[in-house]
């Protein structure tokens, strides 16, 4: 194989993800687990390595899995040694025989593409395809993701062997989608990812000069004469705006990087079937909306690894997946019980395995699939939970999966074609959040749990919210949320500008508008180029060591952070104060808000305390009429509906462990679940197809 430096093409990508084109857009893929009208439109199934296991058991693995329930099957992700034991020889045979008999039993299958772990032969004849780490290291074999991202003979060989998977399995009918690699992550520090990082500032700056200016290179004589001085760093006493861009750089390479594969696949697959790639919760190695703009679907992996779920911070990783395309999604792997890669790895109780692939299809999944069926004889995670044991015989588990792969089934013709419904939209900023995290200033602030924190009261109390890009069509959502948007361009204050002049009511949490997208500061202060039509700007930001009061139309505390707020314009109007004798914050407006045009434009200058930012949430939903699905419902009750094709569902689950009454909401009728003497049992879940006039 010849090995070019970085391409052109790779150039090319780099630039255009670097300045933010917007690509050409992917055709809408139909809002369902598979495009393929005879197929099932709720997958439930497994990850499955026959290339682990005998042949001879197969056939009685695949009947337990119908016997189980599933009706799909995700294989070949980690099989590339198999598939290509030696450089350029291929043996699919052993695949081919896989799918022909998932196929016999009538199972739906997903393929992985090999590429998250290479053969010892790749990496052994061409050691510079092997992963750098910051300091210098380079990776062995062993393990897997010890590849470069940006290694063009690690790239030609990945796309060697998933054209090659693309030819077979294209048009097979029983393959109804593709995993590109699997979680990919960690980036790399080699030759290449230097000379990529260089072409990608060129790309992204056009100028030497311009990148000087944006990153004020004068301060401590950062100054660089050429692209080629500038260091490749992901930590460390570095600029912050080297960071920021080293961010982008990361999502540039890993979205190319997956994109390499998808353009040789894309005219060999049947056009039904989706392309995608799993994903980790709140992984911070790339921008995951971008990775997203030419996958046709997104999917992720859920895991609850402490074994002790918070339902709602676990609903907030569903809605941000599902906003990556804002639709519906896969749940490619979740848990049977417990994982095997935490300090204690406790299994979750009787009963929540179900409860939470309900809730991943309440928030959007169209696919629910187990991480996995039974543990391999040696390798590195024995200790996982499957749903088989070692013997082959099911674990205790399998019952309540059984259960769940039932329901599902059940539930397909219900579920089709519906997508969660929210009156709240929250705007989540991978550029803000590394702002945030590369200068948090207080170490507590933590832009996730910030971030999480003003999700809870706002969806438990509106029953649904979803999580999108600042760039997204806000016309459908009356309240609009943003957190921290801390990195805000022009162009995004334009669009929210106009959100808020037609109608909308707009939310901005501390630390909003600080920022442009190089990590500069603006000019002006915070909320930056929203601080006109805010009326009001922050006169000054303080790092809390403890609470200080707030008090007027919400009354409580902050901590961590708290902006003094200074109104500029008559209008006005200060919803509360802070409360801090001896202090600067003393009397000054810790929340303003002004009518403009249609709508509202509101800023929160505090993190809040739980009770003071629930009774915040609820007025601002009465602001903004947004109404709950169901309203006075216990909080371990989770709400949600699904509406499409005609039909509304509202999806009650019990996340508690005692059981829950639940009032019949007028015109509804139960659709299935546990629902009994009006009440939903510990664990349990309700159905119910709502009137179309009911709300
Ligand atoms: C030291 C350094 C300065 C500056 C200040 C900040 O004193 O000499 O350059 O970094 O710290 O507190
Ligand atoms: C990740 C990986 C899987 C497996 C599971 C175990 O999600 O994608 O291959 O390692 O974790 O929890």
């Amino acid at each position: 194989m010849i090995c070019r430096p970085v391409t052109i093409a790779l150039a090319l990508a780099l630039s255009n993800i670097a300045a933010h084109a917007s690509p050409a857009p992917t055709p809408d893929f139909p809002a369902r687990a598979t495009a393929f009208a005879d197929r099932p439109a709720i997958a439930v199934g497994v990850s499955w390595y026959p290339e682990q296991w005998p042949e001879s058991r197969w056939e009685t693995d695949l009947a337990l899995m119908q016997k189980t329930g599933f009706n799909t099957i995700r294989m070949g992700e980690f099989a590339w040694s198999r598939m290509e034991p030696e450089e350029g020889k291929f043996d699919f045979a052993w695949l081919d025989r896989a799918i022909a008999a998932a196929q016999r039993h009538g199972f739906m299958v997903v393929l992985g593409t090999p590429t998250a772990a290479p053969p010892a032969w790749l990496t052994q004849k061409y050691p510079d395809v092997l992963r750098v780490d910051e300091n210098g290291t380079r990776a062995g074999h062993g393990a897997r993701r010890h590849f470069s991202f940006a290694s063009q003979r690690y790239r030609d060989f990945a796309r060697r062997i998933a054209t090659e998977m693309a030819k077979r399995y294209g048009r097979n009918p029983a393959v109804v989608g593709w995993q590109i690699d699997n979680e990919v992550g960690p980036p790399s520090f080699d030759d290449e990812s230097v000379a990529a990082w260089h072409a990608f500032l060129k790309a992204r700056y056009g100028t030497i000069d311009e990148l000087n200016r944006r990153w004020t290179t004068q301060y401590w004589s950062q100054f660089y004469n050429s692209f080629d001085q500038v260091p490749l760093h992901a930590t460390g006493q570095q600029n912050p705006g080297l960071l920021l861009d080293f961010k982008h750089f990361t999502t540039a390479t890993w979205t190319d990087y997956v994109q390499n594969q998808v353009r040789a696949m894309r005219p060999l697959i049947d056009p039904r079937a989706f392309i995608t790639t799993n994903t980790m919760f709140w992984n911070a190695g790339f921008d995951h909306f971008v990775m997203h703009r030419d996958l046709d679907i997104a999917a992720w992996d859920n895991y609850i690894p402490d074994g002790r779920p918070d339902w709602v911070a676990n609903g907030a990783n569903h809605d941000l997946v599902r906003g990556y395309k804002q639709r519906n999604f896969w749940l490619m792997e979740t848990q049977p019980g417990r994982v095997d890669w935490v300090p204690v790895n406790r299994a979750l109780d009787p009963g929540q395995v179900r409860e939470l692939a309900w809730q991943s299809v309440a928030h959007g999944a169209d696919a629910v699939l187990y991480w996995q069926w039974r543990p391999s004889p040696n390798g590195q995670e024995t200790y996982h939970g499957s749903v088989l044991g070692q013997d082959g015989e099911p674990n205790p588990i399998q019952a309540e999966i059984a259960h769940v792969a039932g329901d599902l089934v059940k539930a397909t013709p219900l579920l089709a074609d519906t997508q969660p419904v929210a009156k709240v939209g929250m705007l989540f900023s991978y550029d803000s959040r590394w702002a945030i995290d590369l200068q948090r200033h207080n170490k507590d602030f933590d832009p996730i749990k910030a971030f999480t924190d003003f999700y809870r009261p706002l969806r438990v109390q509106s029953q649904g919210v979803h999580i999108l890009p600042a760039e997204a069509d806000l016309a459908r959502y009356p309240l609009v949320v943003a957190p921290n948007l801390n990195v805000l361009t022009e162009a995004q204050a334009k669009r929210l500008e106009a959100y808020v002049r037609s109608g909308g009511h707009l939310v901005l949490g501390p630390r909003s508008g600080m920022k442009d997208d190089a990590n500069a500061l603006w000019p002006q202060r915070q909320p930056g180029p929203l601080a006109a039509l805010l009326g009001a700007q922050v006169a000054q930001f303080y790092a809390l060591d403890q609470g200080v009061g707030v008090t007027g139309s919400v009354t409580g505390k902050a901590s961590i952070w708290a902006e003094a707020l200074e109104p500029l314009a008559r209008d006005v109007r200060t919803l509360a104060t802070y409360s801090d004798p001896g202090g600067w914050l003393d009397g000054k407006p810790a929340i303003v808000t002004r009518n403009v045009g249609k709508g509202s434009i509101t800023y929160v200058g505090a993190w809040l305390d739980p009770e003071t930012m629930a009774r915040l949430a609820a007025s601002l939903l009465a602001d903004a009429k947004v109404a709950p699905i169901l309203a006075g419902t216990d909080p371990d009750l989770e709400i949600a509906e699904r509406a499409g094709a005609g039909k509304r569902i509202l999806i009650a689950i019990n996340h508690g462990n005692v059981a829950h009454p639940l009032a019949l909401p007028a015109g509804a009728k139960p659709a299935g679940g546990d629902w009994a003497d009006g009440a939903v049992p510990a664990h349990g879940i309700a159905l119910f197809q709502l009137a179309p006039e009911a709300r």
